[in-house]
């Protein structure tokens, strides 16, 4: 099967998929606090990844590109993004690298959004090479890397071999001269993970946790025998936001079923420094349109601000020395992974 058709069949299952996952984040509780000291207007949702400044901590997460069917939703996704002030990555990148006639279906994200923050992205069987070609396709301003290891066990073509994928993620990292993000598509990080990826180097991981698209499921409904154990697989975004936030020098971009404000408020009140979204926003693209899309990204900034404002933070800084409580489940995770849980006010 070609990327191209895989890539159709990856966004007709992430749909069907949408609505099957729930998440951990109902295992997270902000403490509500009574004396607030904080006007709704003063609330700054601007954060800094890697060096980067974004003005919003949510990023539309990457998701296509690489069919010619799929350039109109790169499109749509670009305009929300523009008119949102959000960033965005694009889908995997190596379709148009073999193929130069697949450029436009990513180029057309750059050419809606000139000014905007926008992240390449490439699996980790890319090489340094790949990796300059695709920050230059889209004129990058960070590139994502993704490791997706159950992905490729369960997908009927996937790779088999994941040898020396730490050490070209290095070669990558020193060859570019933009923020690397190694990012999660689903099944989230260890606090181990982050460690062998600090020691190399990097500084931005975004975690990509269990509870939203679920790419066991997707790539186990295009084999004729299931993986059916990979289904339940891997560590949900809370974890592996707890996990990562155990090695200290990396900043956290959590994604993995975000899909309302509150929980988008947790992931940042528990360690994130900014938000992915992907199968939520691909849904009201592809069943809506860009004005719903954009509606709802307007609606989380907004509610964002409301909750900042009922918690007494009026950055993210502040959002994250505010107490949480976790459930019996989480911590007990903790415990047994000796995650120390940094809550300045407890
Ligand atoms: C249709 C589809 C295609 C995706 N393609 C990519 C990709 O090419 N590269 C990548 O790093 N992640 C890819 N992802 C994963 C997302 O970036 C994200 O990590 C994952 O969907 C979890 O976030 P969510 O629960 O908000 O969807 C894709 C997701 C979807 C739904």
């Amino acid at each position: 099967m070609s990327r191209s058709s895989r890539k159709l069949e990856h966004i007709r299952y992430a749909l069907e998929n949408q609505s099957m996952n729930i998440g951990d984040f109902d295992q997270v509780q902000f403490v509500h606090q009574s004396i607030s000291q904080v006007s709704l207007e003063d609330i700054n949702l601007e954060t800094v990844i890697g060096g980067l400044k974004l003005g919003s901590p949510i990023i539309i997460n990457a998701m296509t590109g690489g069919a010619m069917e799929t350039t109109k939703i790169n499109q749509k996704l670009a305009v929300v993004a523009r008119e949102t002030g959000v960033a965005i990555a694009v889908g995997s990148q190596m379709a148009a690298i073999k193929d130069s006639t697949l450029r436009r279906s990513y180029q057309i994200v750059r050419q809606e959004n000139p000014k905007g923050v926008v992240f390449a992205n490439l699996g980790s069987e890319a090489l340094p090479s790949h990796a300059l070609a695709a920050i230059e396709m889209i004129d990058a301003n960070a590139l994502q890397i993704h490791v997706n290891t159950i992905q490729e066990l369960v997908m009927p073509e996937g790779d088999r071999n994941f040898k020396g994928m730490l050490e070209r993620i290095q070669e990558i990292k020193e060859a570019i001269e933009i923020p690397l993000i190694v990012k999660e598509v689903g099944f989230g990080f260890s606090k181990e993970s982050a460690a062998q990826l600090k020691d190399i180097g990097v500084k931005l991981i975004d975690v990509g946790g269990k509870g939203g698209t679920n790419f066991a499921y997707i790539e186990n409904r295009r084999r004729e025998k299931p993986l059916e154990f990979f289904n339940q697989w891997g560590n949900s975004t809370p974890i592996s936001i707890l996990e990562v936030k155990a090695v200290s020098g990396i900043d956290i971009i959590a994604s993995g079923g975000i899909r309302d404000s509150l929980q988008a408020a947790k992931a940042l009140g528990i360690g994130a420094n900014a938000v992915g979204i992907a199968g939520k926003i691909l849904e009201k693209i592809v069943h809506q349109n860009e004005k719903e899309a954009m509606d709802y990204l307007v609606e989380i900034h907004e509610e964002l601000r409301y909750i900042f404002t009922a918690l007494g933070a009026v950055n993210i800084l502040e959002l994250q020395k505010k107490p949480y409580v976790l459930s019996a489940d989480i911590l007990n995770w903790c415990h047994q992974r000796g995650l120390i849980l940094k809550n300045s006010l407890q």
